[in-house]
Protein backbone atom coordinates (compact mmCIF):
# COMPACT_ATOMS: atom_id res chain seq x y z
CA UNK A 1 0.00 0.00 0.00
CA UNK A 2 1.13 3.16 -1.09
CA UNK A 3 2.29 5.57 1.88
CA UNK A 4 -0.13 8.37 0.78
CA UNK A 5 -2.95 5.63 0.85
CA UNK A 6 -1.88 4.42 4.22
CA UNK A 7 -1.82 7.34 5.70
CA UNK A 8 -5.50 8.52 4.32
CA UNK A 9 -6.60 4.75 6.03
CA UNK A 10 -4.83 5.88 9.08
CA UNK A 11 -6.61 9.60 9.36
CA UNK A 12 -10.02 8.04 8.21
CA UNK A 13 -9.52 5.00 11.39
CA UNK A 14 -8.85 7.72 13.78
CA UNK A 15 -12.14 10.03 12.82
CA UNK A 16 -14.17 6.95 13.56
CA UNK A 17 -12.30 6.46 16.78
CA UNK A 18 -15.01 7.53 19.81
CA UNK A 19 -15.75 11.23 20.05
CA UNK A 20 -16.45 12.92 23.40
CA UNK A 21 -17.89 16.39 22.85
CA UNK A 22 -18.51 19.17 25.25
CA UNK A 23 -15.35 21.26 24.82
CA UNK A 24 -15.65 24.98 24.09
CA UNK A 25 -13.44 27.56 23.39
CA UNK A 26 -14.21 31.06 23.60
CA UNK A 27 -11.72 33.71 21.96
CA UNK A 28 -12.11 37.14 22.52
CA UNK A 29 -10.32 39.13 19.42
CA UNK A 30 -11.49 42.39 20.45
CA UNK A 31 -9.37 41.79 23.38
CA UNK A 32 -5.39 41.47 22.18
CA UNK A 33 -2.50 40.74 24.18
CA UNK A 34 0.85 41.18 23.62
CA UNK A 35 2.68 40.39 20.37
CA UNK A 36 4.07 37.05 20.10
CA UNK A 37 7.88 37.86 19.17
CA UNK A 38 9.32 36.07 16.34
CA UNK A 39 12.14 35.15 18.15
CA UNK A 40 9.56 32.40 20.31
CA UNK A 41 10.34 30.61 17.18
CA UNK A 42 14.29 30.82 17.54
CA UNK A 43 16.70 27.45 16.88
CA UNK A 44 19.99 26.96 18.45
CA UNK A 45 23.22 25.34 16.55
CA UNK A 46 25.56 24.19 18.29
CA UNK A 47 28.99 22.35 17.31
CA UNK A 48 27.85 18.89 18.56
CA UNK A 49 27.36 15.44 17.09
CA UNK A 50 26.74 16.46 13.94
CA UNK A 51 24.06 19.31 14.27
CA UNK A 52 26.34 21.73 12.11
CA UNK A 53 29.23 19.72 10.20
CA UNK A 54 27.49 16.89 7.87
CA UNK A 55 24.20 17.91 9.26
CA UNK A 56 24.37 21.75 7.38
CA UNK A 57 27.96 22.30 6.72
CA UNK A 58 29.46 20.00 3.90
CA UNK A 59 31.87 22.39 2.83
CA UNK A 60 31.87 23.61 -0.54
CA UNK A 61 33.79 20.26 -2.22
CA UNK A 62 31.17 17.86 -1.18
CA UNK A 63 29.40 16.20 -3.77
CA UNK A 64 25.99 16.76 -1.65
CA UNK A 65 24.39 19.98 -3.20
CA UNK A 66 25.53 23.22 -1.53
CA UNK A 67 26.23 26.84 -1.16
CA UNK A 68 29.33 27.73 -0.15
CA UNK A 69 29.51 24.78 2.21
CA UNK A 70 25.82 24.71 3.35
CA UNK A 71 23.68 21.93 2.26
CA UNK A 72 21.06 23.28 -0.15
CA UNK A 73 18.61 20.67 0.99
CA UNK A 74 18.46 21.87 4.55
CA UNK A 75 18.92 25.25 4.11
CA UNK A 76 15.94 25.33 2.05
CA UNK A 77 13.57 22.97 4.34
CA UNK A 78 14.83 25.41 7.38
CA UNK A 79 13.58 28.20 5.05
CA UNK A 80 10.40 26.85 5.07
CA UNK A 81 10.04 27.56 8.66
CA UNK A 82 10.67 31.27 8.30
CA UNK A 83 13.69 30.92 11.15
CA UNK A 84 13.64 34.14 12.81
CA UNK A 85 16.41 33.63 15.19
CA UNK A 86 19.73 30.82 15.63
CA UNK A 87 22.09 30.87 18.62
CA UNK A 88 25.08 29.99 18.13
CA UNK A 89 27.98 28.57 18.26
CA UNK A 90 27.01 26.90 21.64
CA UNK A 91 25.80 25.17 24.03
CA UNK A 92 28.81 24.27 26.81
CA UNK A 93 31.17 24.35 23.28
CA UNK A 94 30.37 28.27 23.70
CA UNK A 95 32.57 28.29 26.61
CA UNK A 96 35.48 26.31 24.78
CA UNK A 97 35.24 28.28 21.72
CA UNK A 98 37.76 30.67 20.54
CA UNK A 99 36.18 32.98 17.83
CA UNK A 100 39.76 33.53 15.95
CA UNK A 101 40.26 29.85 15.56
CA UNK A 102 37.28 30.45 12.80
CA UNK A 103 38.50 32.95 10.86
CA UNK A 104 40.95 33.39 7.67
CA UNK A 105 41.30 31.12 5.02
CA UNK A 106 39.91 27.57 5.91
CA UNK A 107 42.79 25.34 4.93
CA UNK A 108 44.65 27.55 7.60
CA UNK A 109 42.60 27.52 10.25
CA UNK A 110 43.14 24.91 13.85
CA UNK A 111 41.92 22.11 14.53
CA UNK A 112 41.09 21.45 18.32
CA UNK A 113 39.09 19.08 20.37
CA UNK A 114 35.59 19.93 21.39
CA UNK A 115 34.77 20.17 25.40
CA UNK A 116 34.68 16.17 25.94
CA UNK A 117 38.26 16.28 24.50
CA UNK A 118 37.61 13.53 22.39
CA UNK A 119 36.08 15.14 19.27
CA UNK A 120 37.90 16.92 16.75
CA UNK A 121 36.61 20.29 16.02
CA UNK A 122 37.68 21.26 12.18
CA UNK A 123 36.84 25.29 12.79
CA UNK A 124 35.52 25.23 8.78
CA UNK A 125 32.60 26.90 10.24
CA UNK A 126 33.30 30.65 12.01
CA UNK A 127 32.35 33.79 12.47
CA UNK A 128 31.62 34.61 8.46
CA UNK A 129 30.39 31.01 7.59
CA UNK A 130 27.49 31.15 10.82
CA UNK A 131 26.33 34.57 8.98
CA UNK A 132 26.78 33.19 5.54
CA UNK A 133 24.16 30.40 7.00
CA UNK A 134 21.79 33.03 8.75
CA UNK A 135 21.75 35.68 5.68
CA UNK A 136 20.36 32.65 3.30
CA UNK A 137 17.77 31.59 6.11
CA UNK A 138 17.16 35.39 6.74
CA UNK A 139 17.20 34.82 10.45
CA UNK A 140 19.25 37.17 12.88
CA UNK A 141 21.91 36.13 15.26
CA UNK A 142 22.11 35.07 19.03
CA UNK A 143 25.92 34.84 19.45
CA UNK A 144 26.81 33.20 22.48
CA UNK A 145 29.98 34.60 24.10
CA UNK A 146 33.01 32.55 26.04
CA UNK A 147 33.36 33.05 29.35
CA UNK A 148 34.52 29.52 30.92
CA UNK A 149 38.03 29.50 29.12
CA UNK A 150 37.76 33.09 27.16
CA UNK A 151 38.61 36.46 28.38
CA UNK A 152 36.98 39.58 28.55
CA UNK A 153 39.74 40.67 25.90
CA UNK A 154 38.63 37.94 23.78
CA UNK A 155 35.15 38.92 23.89
CA UNK A 156 35.62 42.53 23.47
CA UNK A 157 37.60 41.62 20.48
CA UNK A 158 34.82 39.39 18.52
CA UNK A 159 32.02 41.69 19.57
CA UNK A 160 34.28 44.58 17.86
CA UNK A 161 35.41 42.40 15.06
CA UNK A 162 31.33 41.54 14.14
CA UNK A 163 30.57 45.07 14.82
CA UNK A 164 32.63 47.93 14.37
CA UNK A 165 32.91 50.30 11.72
CA UNK A 166 35.87 50.71 9.48
CA UNK A 167 37.95 52.55 11.88
CA UNK A 168 38.87 50.17 13.96
CA UNK A 169 41.73 47.25 13.41
CA UNK A 170 39.51 44.31 13.51
CA UNK A 171 36.98 45.61 11.36
CA UNK A 172 39.92 46.09 8.76
CA UNK A 173 40.66 42.42 9.75
CA UNK A 174 37.11 41.55 8.91
CA UNK A 175 37.34 43.10 5.63
CA UNK A 176 40.44 41.13 4.74
CA UNK A 177 38.88 37.89 5.37
CA UNK A 178 35.77 39.23 3.22
CA UNK A 179 33.49 41.41 4.72
CA UNK A 180 33.43 45.14 4.78
CA UNK A 181 29.99 45.73 6.42
CA UNK A 182 29.74 45.12 10.07
CA UNK A 183 27.70 42.19 10.96
CA UNK A 184 24.05 42.37 12.58
CA UNK A 185 24.64 40.54 16.10
CA UNK A 186 21.07 40.51 16.98
CA UNK A 187 21.62 39.29 20.80
CA UNK A 188 25.00 38.64 22.46
CA UNK A 189 24.61 36.08 25.04
CA UNK A 190 27.52 36.58 27.75
CA UNK A 191 28.45 32.74 28.46
CA UNK A 192 26.37 29.59 28.88
CA UNK A 193 25.27 27.53 31.72
CA UNK A 194 27.70 29.20 34.49
CA UNK A 195 25.96 27.23 36.97
CA UNK A 196 27.82 23.64 35.24
CA UNK A 197 30.09 23.08 32.15
CA UNK A 198 30.64 27.00 31.55
CA UNK A 199 32.72 26.62 34.63
CA UNK A 200 30.67 25.62 38.38
CA UNK A 201 29.94 29.22 39.28
CA UNK A 202 27.28 30.70 42.11
CA UNK A 203 25.22 33.18 40.56
CA UNK A 204 27.19 35.72 43.00
CA UNK A 205 30.01 35.23 41.04
CA UNK A 206 28.90 35.23 37.93
CA UNK A 207 26.32 38.30 38.38
CA UNK A 208 30.51 40.24 39.06
CA UNK A 209 31.76 38.42 35.89
CA UNK A 210 29.55 39.49 34.28
CA UNK A 211 29.59 43.24 35.21
CA UNK A 212 33.06 42.92 33.92
CA UNK A 213 32.55 41.76 30.46
CA UNK A 214 29.39 43.52 30.24
CA UNK A 215 31.76 46.95 30.56
CA UNK A 216 34.25 46.03 28.29
CA UNK A 217 31.53 44.73 25.33
CA UNK A 218 31.51 47.83 22.85
CA UNK A 219 30.04 48.42 19.84
CA UNK A 220 28.52 51.74 17.81
CA UNK A 221 25.31 52.53 18.53
CA UNK A 222 23.50 51.34 15.90
CA UNK A 223 24.93 47.94 16.06
CA UNK A 224 24.60 47.50 19.89
CA UNK A 225 23.57 43.51 20.60
CA UNK A 226 20.54 42.81 23.03
CA UNK A 227 22.77 41.54 25.90
CA UNK A 228 21.67 37.57 27.69
CA UNK A 229 22.73 36.71 31.09
CA UNK A 230 23.10 33.36 31.33
CA UNK A 231 21.03 32.01 34.26
CA UNK A 232 20.10 29.16 36.05
CA UNK A 233 17.57 28.14 38.39
CA UNK A 234 15.51 30.85 40.53
CA UNK A 235 18.33 31.81 42.55
CA UNK A 236 20.09 32.67 39.58
CA UNK A 237 17.06 35.01 38.11
CA UNK A 238 16.81 36.54 41.27
CA UNK A 239 20.80 37.55 41.79
CA UNK A 240 21.16 38.39 38.32
CA UNK A 241 17.79 40.31 37.92
CA UNK A 242 19.04 42.14 40.93
CA UNK A 243 22.77 43.04 40.13
CA UNK A 244 22.29 43.20 36.72
CA UNK A 245 19.51 45.77 35.93
CA UNK A 246 20.14 47.65 33.35
CA UNK A 247 23.35 45.85 32.06
CA UNK A 248 20.64 43.14 29.96
CA UNK A 249 17.67 42.75 27.70
CA UNK A 250 17.26 39.00 29.46
CA UNK A 251 18.09 36.22 31.53
CA UNK A 252 18.36 32.47 30.03
CA UNK A 253 16.79 29.67 31.52
CA UNK A 254 17.21 25.72 30.14
CA UNK A 255 14.21 23.35 30.68
CA UNK A 256 14.14 19.74 28.92
CA UNK A 257 11.21 17.42 28.95
CA UNK A 258 12.84 13.71 30.50
CA UNK A 259 9.32 11.72 29.90
CA UNK A 260 10.77 9.92 33.63
CA UNK A 261 11.83 13.18 35.20
CA UNK A 262 15.01 11.30 35.94
CA UNK A 263 18.33 12.19 34.38
CA UNK A 264 19.76 8.74 35.11
CA UNK A 265 17.01 6.45 32.82
CA UNK A 266 15.38 9.27 30.89
CA UNK A 267 12.87 7.35 28.92
CA UNK A 268 12.59 5.50 25.34
CA UNK A 269 12.95 7.65 22.00
CA UNK A 270 10.59 5.03 20.11
CA UNK A 271 8.57 2.09 21.18
CA UNK A 272 7.43 3.75 24.49
CA UNK A 273 4.16 2.73 26.52
CA UNK A 274 1.40 5.05 26.68
CA UNK A 275 2.78 5.61 30.34
CA UNK A 276 5.94 7.37 29.27
CA UNK A 277 3.65 9.11 26.24
CA UNK A 278 1.34 10.68 29.33
CA UNK A 279 4.49 11.23 31.45
CA UNK A 280 6.25 13.18 28.74
CA UNK A 281 3.29 16.11 28.01
CA UNK A 282 3.09 16.19 31.82
CA UNK A 283 6.46 17.11 32.00
CA UNK A 284 6.46 19.17 28.95
CA UNK A 285 3.46 21.31 30.46
CA UNK A 286 5.74 22.14 33.49
CA UNK A 287 7.13 24.32 31.44
CA UNK A 288 4.17 27.04 32.29
CA UNK A 289 4.63 26.50 36.12
CA UNK A 290 8.57 27.11 35.76
CA UNK A 291 7.97 30.38 33.91
CA UNK A 292 5.55 31.61 36.29
CA UNK A 293 7.87 30.84 38.80
CA UNK A 294 10.82 32.89 37.37
CA UNK A 295 8.45 35.72 36.13
CA UNK A 296 7.61 36.00 39.81
CA UNK A 297 10.82 36.96 40.88
CA UNK A 298 11.52 39.16 37.82
CA UNK A 299 8.06 41.04 38.77
CA UNK A 300 9.57 41.50 41.89
CA UNK A 301 13.12 42.58 40.59
CA UNK A 302 12.05 44.38 37.26
CA UNK A 303 8.64 45.79 37.74
CA UNK A 304 9.34 47.54 34.54
CA UNK A 305 9.57 44.74 32.40
CA UNK A 306 12.49 45.84 31.03
CA UNK A 307 14.04 41.98 31.42
CA UNK A 308 12.95 38.75 29.27
CA UNK A 309 12.91 35.59 30.11
CA UNK A 310 15.14 33.83 27.45
CA UNK A 311 14.38 29.99 26.87
CA UNK A 312 17.38 29.22 25.03
CA UNK A 313 17.49 25.37 25.68
CA UNK A 314 14.19 23.19 25.42
CA UNK A 315 12.98 20.16 23.83
CA UNK A 316 13.25 16.57 24.49
CA UNK A 317 15.91 14.51 26.02
CA UNK A 318 15.87 10.64 25.90
CA UNK A 319 18.08 7.66 26.82
CA UNK A 320 19.25 6.31 23.82
CA UNK A 321 20.05 9.61 22.74
CA UNK A 322 23.65 8.89 21.11
CA UNK A 323 26.32 9.87 23.91
CA UNK A 324 28.95 7.75 22.39
CA UNK A 325 30.52 10.88 21.35
CA UNK A 326 28.30 13.66 22.45
CA UNK A 327 26.20 13.95 19.10
CA UNK A 328 23.26 13.24 20.82
CA UNK A 329 21.17 12.57 17.60
CA UNK A 330 17.97 11.11 18.44
CA UNK A 331 14.51 10.29 16.74
CA UNK A 332 11.78 12.51 16.95
CA UNK A 333 8.14 11.34 16.92
CA UNK A 334 4.54 12.53 16.80
CA UNK A 335 5.00 12.75 20.64
CA UNK A 336 7.55 15.45 20.07
CA UNK A 337 5.37 17.49 17.77
CA UNK A 338 2.77 17.43 20.80
CA UNK A 339 5.51 18.77 23.07
CA UNK A 340 6.47 21.38 20.74
CA UNK A 341 2.84 22.54 20.23
CA UNK A 342 1.94 22.11 24.05
CA UNK A 343 5.59 24.70 24.93
CA UNK A 344 4.04 27.10 22.15
CA UNK A 345 1.30 27.53 23.76
CA UNK A 346 2.73 27.94 27.28
CA UNK A 347 5.19 30.86 25.51
CA UNK A 348 2.25 32.42 23.58
CA UNK A 349 0.62 32.90 27.25
CA UNK A 350 3.82 34.32 28.24
CA UNK A 351 4.62 36.80 25.49
CA UNK A 352 5.01 39.44 27.73
CA UNK A 353 8.01 38.45 29.32
CA UNK A 354 9.22 35.39 27.04
CA UNK A 355 10.49 37.48 23.88
CA UNK A 356 12.87 34.55 22.91
CA UNK A 357 13.24 31.03 22.69
CA UNK A 358 15.91 28.32 21.05
CA UNK A 359 14.71 25.09 20.49
CA UNK A 360 17.28 22.55 21.29
CA UNK A 361 18.44 21.72 18.52
CA UNK A 362 18.10 22.37 14.29
CA UNK A 363 19.46 19.38 13.05
CA UNK A 364 20.58 16.26 13.85
CA UNK A 365 20.89 17.05 17.90
CA UNK A 366 18.14 16.52 21.03
CA UNK A 367 14.59 17.54 19.38
CA UNK A 368 16.01 18.05 16.15
CA UNK A 369 13.70 19.85 12.90
CA UNK A 370 15.71 17.89 10.89
CA UNK A 371 17.91 14.39 10.30
CA UNK A 372 20.62 13.74 8.00
CA UNK A 373 22.58 10.69 7.07
CA UNK A 374 24.96 11.92 4.56
CA UNK A 375 22.74 13.12 1.28
CA UNK A 376 20.24 11.84 3.03
CA UNK A 377 17.35 14.59 4.59
CA UNK A 378 14.73 13.33 6.85
CA UNK A 379 12.03 16.48 7.90
CA UNK A 380 10.89 15.56 12.13
CA UNK A 381 7.40 15.56 13.38
CA UNK A 382 8.90 18.93 15.25
CA UNK A 383 9.47 20.32 12.02
CA UNK A 384 5.93 20.06 10.95
CA UNK A 385 4.56 21.65 14.13
CA UNK A 386 6.80 24.56 13.47
CA UNK A 387 5.61 24.42 10.37
CA UNK A 388 1.84 24.78 11.26
CA UNK A 389 2.66 27.30 13.67
CA UNK A 390 4.67 29.99 11.46
CA UNK A 391 1.85 32.72 11.13
CA UNK A 392 1.86 33.07 14.96
CA UNK A 393 5.39 34.75 14.59
CA UNK A 394 4.75 38.62 15.72
CA UNK A 395 0.90 37.83 15.68
CA UNK A 396 -1.31 39.23 18.60
CA UNK A 397 -2.12 37.00 21.50
CA UNK A 398 -5.61 36.70 21.85
CA UNK A 399 -7.50 35.55 25.30
CA UNK A 400 -8.93 32.15 24.91
CA UNK A 401 -10.98 30.34 27.79
CA UNK A 402 -11.71 26.52 27.34
CA UNK A 403 -14.96 25.57 28.57
CA UNK A 404 -15.72 21.92 29.93
CA UNK A 405 -12.50 20.83 29.19
CA UNK A 406 -11.75 16.42 28.90
CA UNK A 407 -9.30 15.74 31.16
CA UNK A 408 -6.93 12.81 29.70
CA UNK A 409 -5.51 9.95 32.63
CA UNK A 410 -3.68 7.14 33.11
CA UNK A 411 -2.74 5.93 36.49
CA UNK A 412 -2.15 8.56 38.63
CA UNK A 413 -1.43 11.08 35.71
CA UNK A 414 -3.95 13.83 34.88
CA UNK A 415 -3.39 16.77 32.25
CA UNK A 416 -5.80 18.48 29.98
CA UNK A 417 -7.07 16.65 27.44
CA UNK A 418 -7.48 19.83 24.67
CA UNK A 419 -4.72 22.67 25.09
CA UNK A 420 -5.45 25.83 22.46
CA UNK A 421 -3.78 29.08 21.79
CA UNK A 422 -5.39 31.90 19.47
CA UNK A 423 -3.58 35.00 17.58
CA UNK A 424 -4.27 37.42 15.37
CA UNK A 425 -1.91 37.00 12.46
CA UNK A 426 0.02 39.85 10.53
CA UNK A 427 -1.75 38.93 7.15
CA UNK A 428 -4.74 39.59 9.30
CA UNK A 429 -6.12 36.36 9.91
CA UNK A 430 -7.30 34.94 13.71
CA UNK A 431 -5.51 31.34 13.77
CA UNK A 432 -6.42 28.98 16.19
CA UNK A 433 -4.40 26.13 17.27
CA UNK A 434 -5.53 23.03 18.85
CA UNK A 435 -4.15 20.06 20.36
CA UNK A 436 -5.64 16.57 21.78
CA UNK A 437 -3.20 15.03 24.10
CA UNK A 438 -5.55 11.75 24.55
CA UNK A 439 -4.11 9.13 22.23
CA UNK A 440 -7.31 7.10 21.87
CA UNK A 441 -10.04 9.73 22.33
CA UNK A 442 -11.21 12.66 18.93
CA UNK A 443 -12.83 15.39 20.89
CA UNK A 444 -15.40 17.77 19.25
CA UNK A 445 -14.28 21.32 20.00
CA UNK A 446 -17.17 24.12 19.41
CA UNK A 447 -14.92 27.45 18.44
CA UNK A 448 -17.27 30.35 19.28
CA UNK A 449 -15.51 34.14 18.49
CA UNK A 450 -17.15 36.86 20.97
CA UNK A 451 -19.01 39.56 18.55
CA UNK A 452 -18.58 37.29 15.67
CA UNK A 453 -20.13 34.71 13.33
CA UNK A 454 -17.17 31.98 12.10
CA UNK A 455 -18.23 30.69 8.97
CA UNK A 456 -15.54 27.71 8.74
CA UNK A 457 -11.29 27.23 9.24
CA UNK A 458 -8.85 25.45 6.96
CA UNK A 459 -5.91 24.36 7.82
CA UNK A 460 -3.58 21.51 8.77
CA UNK A 461 -3.68 18.74 11.26
CA UNK A 462 -0.72 16.49 12.54
CA UNK A 463 -1.46 13.37 13.28
CA UNK A 464 -1.28 9.34 12.82
CA UNK A 465 -2.01 5.74 14.32
CA UNK A 466 0.99 5.33 16.33
CA UNK A 467 2.16 7.54 19.51
CA UNK A 468 6.10 7.01 18.07
CA UNK A 469 5.23 8.10 14.19
CA UNK A 470 8.11 8.71 12.91
CA UNK A 471 10.20 9.15 9.28
CA UNK A 472 12.90 7.66 8.74
CA UNK A 473 15.44 7.88 5.67
CA UNK A 474 14.14 4.70 4.18
CA UNK A 475 10.53 5.75 4.55
CA UNK A 476 10.26 10.03 5.04
CA UNK A 477 6.69 10.47 5.09
CA UNK A 478 4.95 8.33 7.22
CA UNK A 479 4.12 11.33 8.96
CA UNK A 480 3.35 14.63 7.96
CA UNK A 481 0.56 17.16 7.84
CA UNK A 482 -2.85 16.96 5.80
CA UNK A 483 -5.37 19.02 5.01
CA UNK A 484 -8.07 19.72 7.36
CA UNK A 485 -11.21 21.61 6.82
CA UNK A 486 -14.39 22.53 8.74
CA UNK A 487 -17.44 24.65 8.13
CA UNK A 488 -20.46 26.04 11.25
CA UNK A 489 -23.94 24.47 10.89
CA UNK A 490 -26.74 26.12 12.62
CA UNK A 491 -24.37 29.58 13.15
CA UNK A 492 -22.14 27.25 15.36
CA UNK A 493 -18.63 26.13 13.98
CA UNK A 494 -17.35 23.02 15.53
CA UNK A 495 -14.18 21.32 14.75
CA UNK A 496 -13.19 17.52 15.59
CA UNK A 497 -9.81 16.85 16.31
CA UNK A 498 -8.39 13.23 16.14
CA UNK A 499 -6.72 11.87 19.11
CA UNK A 500 -2.75 12.73 19.57
CA UNK A 501 -3.13 15.61 17.14
CA UNK A 502 -1.71 18.87 16.74
CA UNK A 503 -3.86 21.53 14.67
CA UNK A 504 -3.47 24.56 13.48
CA UNK A 505 -6.50 26.32 11.52
CA UNK A 506 -7.36 30.16 10.18
CA UNK A 507 -11.29 31.14 11.14
CA UNK A 508 -13.26 32.07 8.45
CA UNK A 509 -14.59 35.32 9.55
O1 LIG B 1 21.87 21.15 24.07
C1 LIG B 1 22.85 20.27 24.56
C2 LIG B 1 23.58 20.80 25.79
O2 LIG B 1 22.68 20.85 26.85
C3 LIG B 1 24.14 22.19 25.68
O3 LIG B 1 25.42 22.22 25.15
C4 LIG B 1 24.19 22.62 27.12
O4 LIG B 1 24.07 24.02 27.27
C5 LIG B 1 23.07 21.86 27.77
O5 LIG B 1 23.45 21.29 28.95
Amino acid sequence: MSVVKSSVLALAMLAAAPVFAAVTINIDAAKPGAVINKNVYGQFAEHLGTGVYEGMWVGPKSDIPNTRGWRNDVVGALKELHVPLVRWPGGCFADVYHWRDGIGPQDKRPHNVRSNGSVEEINAVGTHEFFDLIDMLGADAYINGNVGTGSVQEMSDWVEYMTADGGSPLARLRAQNGREKPFKVAYFGIGNELWGCGGNMKPEYYAGLYNNYWTFLRAPEQHKPKMIAAGGDISWTDVLSRDLKDRTTGISIHQYTVPTGNWNIKGKTLGFEEGEWISTLAAASKMDQIIKDHVAVLDKNDPEKKIGLMIDEWGTWYDDADTSSSALFQQNSLRDALVAALSFHIFHEHADRVPLTTIAQMVNVLQAMILTDKEKMVLTPTYYTFQMYVPFQDAKSLPLAIKDNTSYTLGTTTIPGVSASAARAKDGKLYLALVNTDPSKAVDVAVDVAGTKVKGAAGKVLTSAAMDAHNTFQNPQVIKPAAFSARAAGGKLSIKVPAKAVMVVALEE
